[in-house]
């Protein structure tokens, strides 16, 4: 298979813009692409995973907005420059509401409107003016994702393999390593985050193999992450949630390495279902687990995980298989993420490196003061 995945197609040229988002949830059995003209054609392929993943979520919603604010003449249709930064506001406030639990939409928001509002207040500030900053910073997200997911994937190949080796696994530099839900190219700009690791240990040849969790219910990982492992032609297995603590107990995982929707102030990471089983089988075995983000994923406003919004979807998504009901007559709990405690994560892989622990010995990260650095 040739050419690299890609979920978000924006273009932009001679005064108009298009994007267009691939259907994940037809993938892998059909490539669709969705033209997407504004803010409520996004909101709907978010809510609806037609487009997921942390960043893919946000960047996806943000060009949104600038296809909108391009094709509706740069600005003209708005009578001034306040009445710009007002329409982008209201547009990202409802952008906002389509998921709850990834955070990197609700931060990249603040800072759209933040800046809407700085270039409205500006002494001879026009709607265009407005509407143009703001349509460059949404195309800037794209590029700067790819450039994280790059410098993630550095820092976190050599902290695997350095945490693998300490607990005397991977003696030859080459690790096994389990991940969780789908954190590639189709939940980014491109690369990916875990899955971005994954591929730098690849290309550096210290890939043994690559481990995919199935993740119930919405199977992320056999539909998505095996597609981007057999695409990239990576050494990998495909195994049920439920075989991954069997994995380790038979010695064939050195690490684990999982995204995040959410990252508290004290380490506590929201992550598709499942994550913590990870997390507390990876314990168990002395395996050690890590989680790989982009900075735009964490909330240090948030103490702590008890307090991230955890989204509950559809009883369908457990109940039924491709419409057909597979389950009993019961009642379903069908949340889309779990929190993971701190204490469980060896460390926090970002673009600016690992993210400082509260104490050089103990658990816990120091995360509100690391970010101020
Ligand atoms: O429900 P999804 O598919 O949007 O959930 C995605 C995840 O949980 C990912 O692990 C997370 O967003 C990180 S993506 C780089």
């Amino acid at each position: 298979m040739g050419g690299s995945l890609e979920a978000i197609r924006y273009k932009r040229e001679g005064g108009h813009a298009t994007l267009h988002l691939l259907e994940q949830r037809k993938l892998p059995l059909e490539t669709e692409w969705l033209d997407i003209p504004g803010p409520k054609a996004a909101w709907t392929a978010i809510r609806d995973m037609t487009v997921r993943g942390a960043p893919a979520i946000a960047i996806a919603a943000a060009l949104s907005l600038a296809v909108d604010l391009v094709n509706g003449g740069s600005g003209a249709q708005f009578a001034d420059a306040g009445a710009a930064a007002a329409y982008i506001t209201e547009q990202l406030d409802y952008l906002v509401t389509s998921r709850p639990t990834a955070v990197n939409l609700s931060i990249a928001a603040e800072a759209l409107k933040s800046l809407a509002a700085a270039q409205a207040g500006e002494a001879g500030a026009s709607a265009a003016g407005v509407a143009g900053a703001v349509v460059e910073a949404c195309e800037e997200m794209l590029r700067e994702d790819v450039a994280a997911n790059k410098a993630m994937g550095a820092h976190g190949a050599a902290a695997l393999l350095a945490a693998a080796q300490a607990r005397g696994r991977a003696a030859d530099g080459r690790l096994r390593v389990l991940t969780h839900c789908n954190t590639g190219s189709l939940a980014t700009a491109a690369y990916g985050t875990a899955l971005g690791v994954i591929r730098a240990l690849h290309e550096q040849g210290r890939l043994e193999h690559a481990y995919c969790c199935e993740t119930r219910p919405y199977n992320q990982g056999a539909r998505l992450t095996a597609y981007e492992l057999a695409h990239d032609g990576l050494p990998s297995t495909l195994i049920c949630d439920s075989a991954a603590a069997a994995l380790m107990a038979a010695g064939k995982v050195d690490a684990v390495v999982v995204g995040a929707d959410r990252i508290a102030a004290n380490g506590d990471t929201a992550n598709k279902i499942g994550t913590f089983c990870h997390a507390v089988a990876a314990h168990h075995h002395d395996v050690p687990f890590f989680v790989a983000a982009p900075t735009t994923t964490i909330d240090p406003q948030l103490d702590h995980g008890g307090l991230i919004p955890i989204e509950e979807r559809s009883p369908e998504e457990i109940t039924h298989f491709k419409g057909q009901r597979v389950a009993a007559e019961i009642g379903v709990w069908n949340p889309s993420f779990d929190v993971t405690p701190a204490t469980l994560i060896e460390a926090i892989i970002t673009e600016r490196g690992l993210v400082a622990k509260a104490s050089a010995s103990g658990t816990g990260f120091a995360i509100r003061s690391w970010l101020t650095e």
